[in-house]
């Protein structure tokens, strides 16, 4: 006869579970909120209420299960005094950081979501020896699918957070046969997994994660500048399934839920993203796949190019019947949203038909225009998708452009050699007249020219958007 045992949870252990569950919920109902500009404050309090649960469930867990034990009164403080050092510093960097740096910080905090994977499934191969003989190799391949994961997404999120801060170019990287050594890449690790699995042997774990760092490194490398977005959002994905990867090796059911939710939400995003700019999903996750580098660096000359000064501007628009305002980087940088902001309600108290038209990658992040039109309180329901708005340009008397520039540029719709190509754009040049708020004629993020800019009807108002804007305020 077998002697039956049943382990009996401790009252921490039931707690934490139904905390676990009660944030997992909240995380799912802040996804859901963030989904919508209205609901997007609570979805956030949602979120950091998820967040608080869940750390303070895990310390309590964590105190209740080394109690007794050597070292835990010292190990305890440690990990409240981390959770404490790195709230802080989040805090404090959220709090102080520039709207138009917030890619590069995202692209940041992944990559310690990154590295955070790494360090763990290392630590999970250093205590094999706790795990029952059974599991030991799914526990194994656990590691080792957790380190590559992490490590791709830690050198992957260092280089978009480099590009995207401008400290490295924007150009993609050409590498000789780069498909061939990203395939190369992923077989050599099922092959090395496989190996360890067999035979735990620590220098296929250091191989194993040097590989996915050089991988990680040169897929986000090989990526251009249009493409950066579809790459920050896949990021965003990788770094969710490193944290599941880790959830399955620290048997954290929560930390499996939340790494699943990030990564299958921002592996959706990304889809969404790539159909939105017409670019393949595979060619794009697999490092450029197939797409060329930019050819130019936008200072070829097309032509002449009309300017108009804000006194004309302000003429041209008080004629008008119809507004559209697109917005860009540009805006950003100028932080011109909130004049921008009072020029649409002047206008509309003329009785002009004031609306926004947002391209799905304006900006540097996605919802970029989105969060500065709602920061100046602009109102929701004359900010238009691309989709929503692409029809009634041609339609439209004034369409100002206010700092942006990839994003109406007609060589993607019109210039199949262009490396911009089939990305849809807002046609704003079917427009009655255009006005372009920029500094110089230099090119936009992707360093394509702008046909835009010498077309009949477009004219351009050089200088600081903000500046700009409020010269036409005073003189509406
Ligand atoms: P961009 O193509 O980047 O062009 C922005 C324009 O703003 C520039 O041409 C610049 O011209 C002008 N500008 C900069 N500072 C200005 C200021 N103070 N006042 C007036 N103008 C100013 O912008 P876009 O149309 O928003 O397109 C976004 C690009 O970024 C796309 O290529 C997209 O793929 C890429 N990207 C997007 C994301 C996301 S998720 N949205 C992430 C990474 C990359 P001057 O220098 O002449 O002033």
């Amino acid at each position: 006869m077998t002697a039956a045992y049943v382990v009996v949870p401790t009252v921490a252990v039931m707690v934490a579970g139904a905390a676990y569950i009660v944030a997992a919920l909240l995380f799912i109902l802040s996804l859901a909120g963030l989904s919508k500009h209205d609901t997007s404050r609570r979805g956030v309090v949602y979120g950091m209420t998820g967040m608080a649960i869940a750390l303070v469930a895990t310390v309590w867990l964590v105190a209740d299960d080394a109690w007794g034990q050597p070292g835990a009164a010292l190990g305890l403080t440690l990990l409240v005094v981390a959770v404490l050092i790195g709230g802080a510093i989040g805090l404090w960097r959220a709090r102080v950081v520039e709207m138009t740096a917030m890619p590069q910080l995202i692209a940041l905090f992944h990559s310690f979501v990154g590295l955070a994977a790494v360090l763990v499934g290392w630590n999970g191969a250093a205590s094999e020896f706790a795990v029952s003989p059974d599991l030991v190799g799914i526990h194994r391949a656990e590691v080792f699918i957790g380190v590559f994961i992490g490590a791709v997404t830690f050198t992957g999120s260092i280089v978009a957070y480099l590009k995207l801060s401008a400290r490295i170019s924007s150009r993609p990287l050409v590498l000789p046969g780069k498909n061939v050594l990203n395939v190369g890449a992923l077989v050599l690790f099922v092959a090395l997994t496989v190996w360890y699995v067999i035979t735990p042997a620590l220098w296929l774990l250091v191989v194993v994660t040097v590989l996915a760092l050089a991988l990680g490194w040169h897929l986000v490398a090989s990526i251009g500048g249009g493409d950066m977005p579809v790459v920050v959002s896949m990021l965003n994905s990788y770094s969710g399934w490193a944290a599941a990867a880790a959830g399955f090796l620290l048997d954290n059911d929560l930390l499996i839920v939340t790494g699943a939710l990030v990564g299958s939400s921002g592996a959706y995003l990304s889809y969404i993203m790539c159909r939105a700019m017409n670019r393949s999903f595979l060619s794009v996750i697999a490092g450029g796949f197939g797409i060329e580098a930019p050819r130019a660096d936008g200072e070829d000359a097309q032509g002449e190019h009309r300017e108009i000064d804000a006194a004309s501007a302000a003429e041209l628009l008080a004629g008008a019947s119809s507004v559209v305002i697109t917005p860009g980087y540009g805006m950003a940088v100028a932080q011109a949203q909130y004049p921008v902001a009072e020029l649409a309600q002047r206008l509309r108290e003329r009785g002009i038909d004031v609306r926004f038209g947002i391209h799905p990658v304006a900006g540097r992040l996605p919802g970029h225009m989105n969060v500065l039109l709602a920061e100046a309180k602009v109102p929701y329901d004359i900010v238009l998708e691309m989709d929503e708005i692409n029809d009634d340009l041609a339609s439209t008397d004034v369409v100002l452009v206010i700092g942006a520039n990839d994003t109406v540029n007609p060589a993607a719709a019109e210039d199949p050699g262009s490396p911009i190509a089939g990305m849809p754009v807002l046609r704003v040049w079917e427009a009655a007249n255009v006005i372009v708020f920029k500094r110089s004629m230099a090119s936009g993020y992707a360093g394509v020219p702008n046909p835009l800019f010498f077309r009949d009807n477009a004219q351009m108002l050089f200088g600081d958007a903000k500046a700009r804007v409020e010269d036409i305020l005073r003189e509406l």
